[in-house]
């Protein structure tokens, strides 16, 4: 935990908008005023010109450990996640072995510790082996994991999901499902009626839901009705689903891009409140992977400048809005507290966005997983720097571990 004083910027969150300096001493936001003097021995970082936001928290990403690092793995996945301006991201369990016991747990959480960038957080499967046929030993998991998935695949049986619902509502957790029957005559209607299922279940049940990547105009209305009824249920849809239609942006990605109509629903019900969150969905794999068709797009550093340049530039939504998406309620859906603004008393975890466009190449992504339908294409808004308590762990094109251990040898005058 470090202390660190931020010079000049524009800062913006879910709250609110000012210009000024904010200073961290021991991890933790002191103060955030318009003139803050250099204070001994605390490193100054200039931030003039710059959007100074909360760190993003990324509430879904694939960091493929254990089973898969040639796809991506948790230095790979950490040193991208901080490239993305993300502070804290959670995992889900489709690992080889899935992160179906507490053993897998630990390594993924032990790991990501020592490797010491991002903050990882853990979603435990709700099946064993993710088969859909048997539940894991939830409350064994419990110690280790916000919530259950099976992300990745639907979980059909409505006994086991039940079963599983009433256990997380026992242990303080939250079900968090990939909604999708398959093998329907199309698949919206799959996704919409695992919704709806699920959605009844949280009200019998009163487990908290949060929902997977929705992506279906139906899903978003059924959202709504369960919303009015004050049921325990959230909801997030991902970049490339607000952003990107296919005929636009043809890449193979489950639930897959949506029509252009489609997405004006969405991004309709992420202004309406609707869509709580924006969670990356960062899914990582190999060019081999890709060549065969294998699902999946690698977003974690390009989620802000697609949404940034598609919704906030556009007008369609402003940058308060945007950081609530991506860091105040994702924090919230985990429980994590203090965080999410930029005030006293908040974990010093920041981004600094500059102005400026970015090309998204296979040399720009840091993950392993160049499949994206982005490369080439030019974006608004590019991380600058991303500290976490205090400390940078990403600043400008170097990341903490790879290109210095302390930051003040690349902060000036730090
Ligand atoms: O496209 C996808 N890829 N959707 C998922 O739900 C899983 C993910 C993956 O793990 O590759």
């Amino acid at each position: 935990m470090s202390d660190l004083l931020i010079k000049g910027a524009r800062i913006v969150d879910a709250g609110r908008e000012m210009a000024g300096d904010v200073l961290i001493v021991g991890g933790i936001i002191r103060e955030v005023a318009e003139e803050i003097p250099p204070q001994k021995g605390i490193p100054v970082l200039p931030a003039e010109g710059n959007f100074l936001l909360p760190a993003f928290v990324d509430l879904h990403a694939h960091f493929r450990d254990p089973g898969f690092p040639e796809k991506e793995d948790l230095l790979s996945g950490s040193r991208a996640a901080a490239h993305g301006g993300f502070t804290v991201v959670s995992l889900m369990p489709n690992t080889d072995p899935p992160c179906d016991s507490p053993e897998v747990a630990r390594y993924v959480l032990e790991k990501a510790r020592e490797i010491g960038l991002v903050e990882v957080r853990v979603v435990g499967a709700i099946t064993r082996g993710l088969r859909g046929g048997e539940l894991v030993d939830m409350e064994a998991l419990a110690p280790y994991v916000w919530a259950f998935s099976d992300d990745g695949h639907g979980v059909e049986d409505h006994r086991l999901v039940w079963k599983a619902a009433k256990k997380a509502r026992e242990l303080g957790k939250t079900i968090y499902p990939h909604p999708e029957f398959r093998g329907l005559p199309s698949r919206e209607l799959g996704e919409e009626l695992m919704v709806a299922r699920d959605l009844w279940i949280a009200r019998r049940t009163g487990a908290r839901f949060h929902l997977a990547h929705i992506s279906s105009p139906g899903a978003v209305e059924l959202v709504a009705l369960a919303k009015e009824k004050g049921l325990p249920v959230t909801c997030e849809a991902t970049p490339h689903h607000l952003c990107l239609s296919r005929e636009e942006a043809d890449h193979p990605v489950n639930p897959p891009i949506t029509t252009r109509e489609a997405v004006e629903v969405l991004v309709t019900g992420l202004v309406e409140g609707i869509i709580d969150a924006v969670a990356t969905d960062h899914a990582p794999h190999t060019d081999a992977d890709v060549a065969a068709g294998v699902p999946g797009i690698s977003g974690i550093e390009t989620a802000f400048p697609l949404l940034y340049t598609r919704l906030v530039k556009r007008g369609t939504i402003g940058l308060r809005t945007l950081s609530r998406l991506l860091s105040l309620v994702p924090a919230r859906i985990m429980g994590l507290r203090q965080r999410g603004f930029v005030r006293e008393g908040f974990v010093g975890d920041l981004v600094i966005i500059a102005e400026e466009e970015i090309t998204v190449t296979r040399d720009f992504l840091f993950s392993r997983g160049k499949n994206t339908p982005l490369l080439g294409w030019r974006l608004w808004g590019k991380v600058h720097a991303t500290i976490r308590g205090g400390e940078a762990i990403y600043l400008d094109g170097k990341v903490k571990g790879r290109d210095f251990d302390d930051h003040r040898q690349v902060i000036r005058g730090g």
